[in-house]
Parts: C-alpha cells; structure tokens; sequence
C-alpha cells in the first residue's frame, strides 16, 4: 500500500531527503528525495566525469539501505547503540521511502541534532561526556564512516535532560570500493579514530560561532509545522 506523505508535515529536511514521521508507526522516520533537488540535478551539479555514473548512485537512500545491510552482517546488535536502525522500503507518494527508527527523547519530541544542542546549550559536561562514550565506542568498533557531521549526529535526552546517547542518523558506511570485510580491523580502528578527531575539531569550530544571531550552514534544525526556521 503507498504511503502518503505530500499532505503530511516534513519534521526536517537534509541536504538531499525530506523526513516525516512514518504515519503509521510513530517510531519510525520515513526519508524520501527532496522533490525541489531531484537525482538529475544531484548529478548535473557534480560535474563531469561524475555526470558519467549512474543515478543510483547518487541515490543516497539506496547507498545508505546497501550500506546498513552490510554494516548490520558485520557489527550485529553493538552497532545499534550509536546508529539508528534501518527497516528497508515502502513506497510512498513522494517516490521510494527509507524508513528507520526515529529517535525521541524521553518528552517524546523528536531528539535534536548534536548541532542544535551544542547551539543551544554550548559543549556542557554533558554533552562532552556523550561525545566521549560515543567516540570510545565508534573506536573500539572501527565503524567505516564518512565525515561525521554534527548535523548527521542526534543528542537523545532523558526526562531531565541529559543526553542518554548519540545516535548516527545519515553518513555511515563504506564510501570506497573495496568491501568492509577486506578491511583489516586495525585499519578500520585508525580510520574511526581520524573521524573522532575531525568531529572533535568541528565541534570546536561551532564554539565560537555561538554568539552571532543566525544558527550557521543550512542544516540542522527541525522544521515547525513543517515549514524550515525562518532564517533557515
Ligand atoms: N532517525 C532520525 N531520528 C531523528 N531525527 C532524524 C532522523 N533522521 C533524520 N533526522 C533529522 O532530519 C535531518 C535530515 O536527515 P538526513 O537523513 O541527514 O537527510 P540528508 O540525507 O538529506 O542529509 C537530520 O539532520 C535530523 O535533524
Ligand atoms: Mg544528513
């Protein structure tokens, strides 16, 4: 049965997929292709020779599902802790959708990213504290990743609060050609590390910037009422 999204809300949007709550499970994202940033222009804009690839490629809802498939048969349930859970397809009225858990805090609101916390709240002990338990745990695993950025990452809050854990939303996976389970684990292990030590320095780039009215970069924030924040 299609799922029907183009009446519903989006709760946000990224630089590629629109998200909405699955309407029939409350504890599931649905993630479809931004209609006003089809594939083709995705792939136009990248420029020669990668206009020469095919559009799946550049289907971020595809890689990411293959992705997931592949990470899940090597990491299993410990992988969890820190990535959201992927449940594979539906087809919606907006095209095919990815869904996945969606992660609330305990009030129930959908959990922000760690950029809208760090925003918010500046890089409290807390906050240093969840980042310090997820960056042992990304190592100790050797989770392959792309840059991991604060927009792609989700600060989930108990009742008081405080953030119970970090969760990785978008960006993991293999980008590369060579199959994760080629990669010996020490290589993956310094890798993990290189990535850790880059969202170290891009928190420490958000920092200073806190002062200034308008929230930096175009992602990060959820929408209300389905629309983007005015100076988004
Ligand atoms: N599983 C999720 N739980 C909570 N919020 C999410 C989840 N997935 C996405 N979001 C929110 O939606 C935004 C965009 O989603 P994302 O998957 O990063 O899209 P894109 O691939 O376009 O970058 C995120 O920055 C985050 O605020
Ligand atoms: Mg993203």
């Amino acid at each position: 049965m299609t799922v029907i999204l183009a009446t519903e809300a989006p709760f946000a949007r990224g630089g590629n997929r629109l998200c909405y709550v699955h309407p029939d499970h409350a504890d599931r994202v649905i993630k479809v292709q931004r209609p006003d940033f089809p594939l083709e222009e995705r792939r136009r804009r990248k420029g020669f020779p990668k206009t020469l690839r095919p559009l799946s490629s550049f289907d971020d809802n595809l890689q990411e599902f293959r992705e997931m498939q592949m990470l899940d048969r090597v990491f299993r349930e410990p992988l969890y802790r820190h990535v959201s859970r992927c449940y594979g397809f539906e087809v919606t009225d907006m095209g095919a959708g990815l869904v996945s858990e969606l992660i609330r805090d305990d009030s129930g609101a959908i959990s922000h990213t760690l950029k809208q916390y760090i925003w918010d709240q500046g890089y409290d002990e807390r906050c240093q504290q969840a980042v310090a338990q997820f960056a042992q745990h990304w190592i100790a695993l050797g989770v392959p990743s792309r840059d991991l950025l604060l927009h792609n990452l989700v600060a989930q809050r108990d009742s008081a609060g405080n953030i119970k854990r970090l969760v990785i939303i978008d960006g993991i996976g293999n980008p590369g050609w060579i199959p994760l389970g080629w990669w010996p684990r020490s290589l993956r292990v310094a890798k993990a590390r290189r990535k850790i030590a880059n969202l170290h320095l891009r928190i420490q780039t958000l920092l200073p910037l806190r002062g200034q009215d308008k929230f930096p970069g175009y992602h990060g924030r959820l929408f209300h009422d389905g629309q983007p924040p005015a100076d988004g």
